[in-house]
């Protein structure tokens, strides 16, 4: 196969999706169904009319840009990530999938390659949780692993419902309509830059993901008592902020405690209640993300925080209340599709790495409905969800051809 990987176009398009943005260069923020994000997805459904593909669109946002196989009534292969991005982020999380995944098509149909499967490039809405507090919306509306009343329970910081929302963008029909059966797809491979530092550190071009772990998200909200920061006396605090502080540093030591380098867990949102410097705090709002490739152990840091959150309450008489938002399981990549990866990588004289992926993807609930792989290029000192996120246009380029000539071997097997 004698593919074309015009990378000049394909960095230009990065650099032209990163200036849709709520804030300035060098940090990108797109939030789904803010007005970037809506601008974000004409433009790129004109590149995809430019390329042949024929676009469409389902309830919540999903955009599926197909090129018709020969054999269409085959289930199709497909390739795919996220646009948008959290605050303060870089421009290359998700978007390298998307673009190129573009790319890697029309160097296909450029170097004159006929599909016998389709061919679909899709843009999953909302794999960040910034709006509705939870990642990966659209690829779990497709696997089922969330069901239409998400339309009514999920909600923004203004108060507005999925639905609402999703419905004053234009995406109108009834949610569940947005689910696929099993088997839709015979195949789907996403490229993202790894997010972490190993591929780089190692000198390796690309990863062949075999297995994504386990998410989960916990909502914890302290009610301690407030007052006078100069007149209530220390023994009869009930300070809603400290006793955060102690659940916050509880999963911290859960996490290093495993002894194992698979296990994380993050402490990103606290808000105090009322927040003022001469006030002591009598609310406070945590968020927890708790990840692990193994379940059982991901399992095992939320007991562990439930425990610290039945303690702190007792002792610092507090109320602590909890809520699961997310519960995930961990995925395996497929073995034939990673397989593939390798073969293409080795025809190419290309080094690759079998690796985890820490981070999650729409490729996790993208393998619970058909077999599903990752390709992970290097990202510059792993570093991700920050400005200075950065993969070098070598990088993009060789993940690019990877995934195309991985995408036209699975695009002619039956
Ligand atoms: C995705 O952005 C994640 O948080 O893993
Ligand atoms: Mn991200
Ligand atoms: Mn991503």
């Amino acid at each position: 196969m004698n593919l074309k990987i015009q990378s000049s176009r394909l960095e230009s398009e990065l650099a032209e999706l990163a200036e849709i943005s709520a804030i300035p260069a060098p940090e990108v923020e797109r939030i789904v169904f803010s007005e970037q994000d809506m601008r974000a997805r004409v433009w790129l459904k004109g590149l995809c009319a430019a390329a042949g593909l024929e676009v469409r669109e389902d309830a919540v946002g999903n955009t599926y840009a197909r090129w018709q196989g020969s054999k269409p009534n085959l289930p199709a292969i497909a390739t795919g990530s996220h646009i948008d991005a959290i605050p303060h982020s870089g421009r290359y999380d998700g978007t390298v999938g998307v673009l190129g995944g573009l790319e890697a098509i029309r160097a296909l149909k450029e170097s004159g390659f006929q599909p016998t499967r389709s061919l679909e490039l899709i843009f999953f809405t909302s794999e960040e949780p910034t709006r509705f507090g939870i990642g990966c919306l659209g690829s779990r509306l497709m696997s089922g692993a969330l069901d239409a009343s998400a339309d009514l329970k999920l909600g923004d910081s203004a108060g507005e419902t999925l639905r609402s929302v999703r419905q004053g963008a234009g995406f109108i029909g009834d949610l569940s309509s947005t689910r696929l059966p099993v088997g839709h797809y015979a195949g789907f491979v996403e490229l993202h830059i790894e997010q972490g530092p190993l591929l780089e550190q190692r000198g390796i071009p690309i990863g062949a993901v075999t297995a994504i772990a386990a998410p989960a998200s916990l909502r914890i909200a302290i009610e301690g008592h407030g007052g006078h920061a100069g007149a209530v006396l220390m023994p009869s605090r009930h300070d809603a902020f400290l006793a955060a502080a102690e659940i916050a540093l509880a999963l911290e030591a859960a996490a290093r405690s495993t002894g194992a380098i698979d296990s994380v867990a993050t402490t990103g949102i606290c808000e105090v209640f009322p927040g003022l410097v001469n006030s002591v705090p009598s609310k406070a709002k945590l968020e927890a993300d708790i990840r692990d490739i193994d379940g059982a152990r991901r399992d095992g840091m939320i007991t562990s925080l439930e425990r610290a959150c039945t303690d702190v309450s007792a002792r610092r008489g507090v109320k602590v209340t909890t809520e699961v938002v997310n519960r995930d399981d961990p995925a395996s990549c497929d073995s034939g599709i990673v397989g593939t990866v390798t073969t293409v990588c080795e025809s190419h004289g290309i080094a690759c790495d079998r690796m985890v992926s820490r981070a999650y993807h729409d490729s996790l609930f993208m393998a619970r409905i058909c077999p599903a792989a990752m390709i992970f290029i290097p990202c510059r000192n792993g570093v991700s969800h920050r400005p200075e996120e950065y993969s070098s246009p070598e990088s993009i380029a060789t993940g690019v051809l990877v995934l195309a000539e991985t995408m036209a071997r699975l695009a002619q097997g039956d």
